[in-house]
């Protein structure tokens, strides 16, 4: 608001209140124009109560005019209300019509700025995709679970029993070392983020009745730098069958089973000697990929073999009654063959579009 009014449109009182002076009719008139000059200059409703506030509020030089009348003499209050009665009148009537105005502006503005245009295309929101790494698994799982299998887990935050000892790794075996395992302070507490899945083995044997048939898939850390073939975090499965009479044959026909689900009808194992202190015989486990880029070949799968009997003992399990095998293998490994992933970092970085086209089924 621009013109705030400064003056009173009554006349000064005189030095005698009993003979007052008439209204000043000029300054009336004045005010009147500045009301209306204000309200035809306001260009917004907030500017236009502005106004109205100046022009007609209490304050306002038209308003202390009318309280003057009062005290006017006889002779000149008639004029005086008429007068004033008029040019606040005015005033109203060019208030109610520029209101009038402002407000269909205001309507219409709204109308342009909240246009819903109801024939657009409605924005697709991106659902998101499961990882293919979880994808797998489940997979996996699914498997295992339809030969009668139960999965089964262990902590992330495992303790140097579960993770060497019971799995009959010497005191000094090299995979202790600090350059493969996180171990985890204070040194007294012997906790480490678990190097393999297969401390689950044992945790399942303590749990659980025999017969024991599980697969455990999960989350396991080693010292290694991020590259193209290796990751500090990755994930494996591991799969533990305890029984009465099992034998390397039972490994053999269980893992040629798993291959085919996995690999299609094609597929088949070889058994490599190896070693491993929780398995004797140990074996590598070799996968003949029919649908490998670049033609059908063998490819290093994962580490099995049957459960060395001092497994057995830390889970004080009867070696002469009961045996058993077992397996694991890398869910990224596995992953970046089975379905063409060269590069480790396009499954850690997390871009929805590497997920998205592996769809949900894989
Ligand atoms: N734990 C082994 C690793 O991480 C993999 C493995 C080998 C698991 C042989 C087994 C097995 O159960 O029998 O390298």
């Amino acid at each position: 608001m621009s013109d705030t009014p400064q003056k009173t449109a009554a006349a000064p009182h005189s030095s005698n209140p009993a003979a007052p002076d008439p209204l000043d009719e000029a300054a009336v008139g004045a005010a009147v124009e500045q009301a209306l000059a204000a309200i035809a200059a306001a260009a917004s409703l907030d500017e236009l109560k502005a106004a109205r506030l100046a022009h007609t509020g209490e304050k306002s030089p038209l308003s202390l005019a009318n309280r003057e009348i009062g005290g006017l003499s006889k002779e000149f209050k008639a004029a005086a209300g008429k007068l004033l009665g008029a040019s606040r009148g005015r005033v109203a009537k060019a208030l109610a019509a520029r209101s009038g105005v402002l407000e269909a502006e205001d309507a219409a503005r709204i109308l342009v700025e909240e246009t819903v245009d109801v024939t657009a295309a409605p924005r697709r929101r991106r659902a998101g995709a499961r990882h293919p790494l979880s994808t797998l698994q489940d997979r996996v799982c699914d498997i295992f679970v339809g030969m009668g299998w139960e999965i089964a887990e262990g902590p992330e935050l495992e303790s140097e029993w579960f993770n060497f000892d019971a799995l009959n790794f010497k005191p000094d075996h090299p995979a202790r070392e600090m350059q493969d395992t996180f171990f985890v302070e204070p040194p007294e507490a012997h906790l480490l983020l678990r190097t393999h899945t297969s401390p689950v083995q044992v945790r399942s044997l303590l749990e659980r009745e025999l017969p024991v048939y599980v697969l455990c898939p999960g989350k396991v850390f080693r010292t290694d730098e991020l590259d193209a073939t290796h990751t500090p975090v990755f994930h494996q499965f591991e799969g533990l069958a305890i029984d009465k009479k099992l034998s390397m044959a039972d490994l053999r026909g269980t893992l040629e089973h798993f291959a085919r689900q996995m690999f299609g009808d094609g597929a088949s194992i070889r058994l490599r000697p190896n070693f491993f202190p929780f398995t004797e015989p140990s074996a590598e486990l070799d996968i003949w990929h029919p649908g490998a880029k670049g033609g059908p070949r063998w490819i290093e799968w994962g580490g099995c073999g049957m459960v060395n009997p001092n497994v057995l003992r830390a889970a004080g399990i009867d070696p002469d009654e009961y045996s058993g095998f077992a397996f694991g293998m890398g869910i990224e490994r596995t992953l970046m063959f089975r379905n063409e992933v060269s590069d480790m970092h396009d499954m850690i970085e997390g871009d929805i579009r590497f997920s998205e086209h592996f769809g949900m089924e894989i």
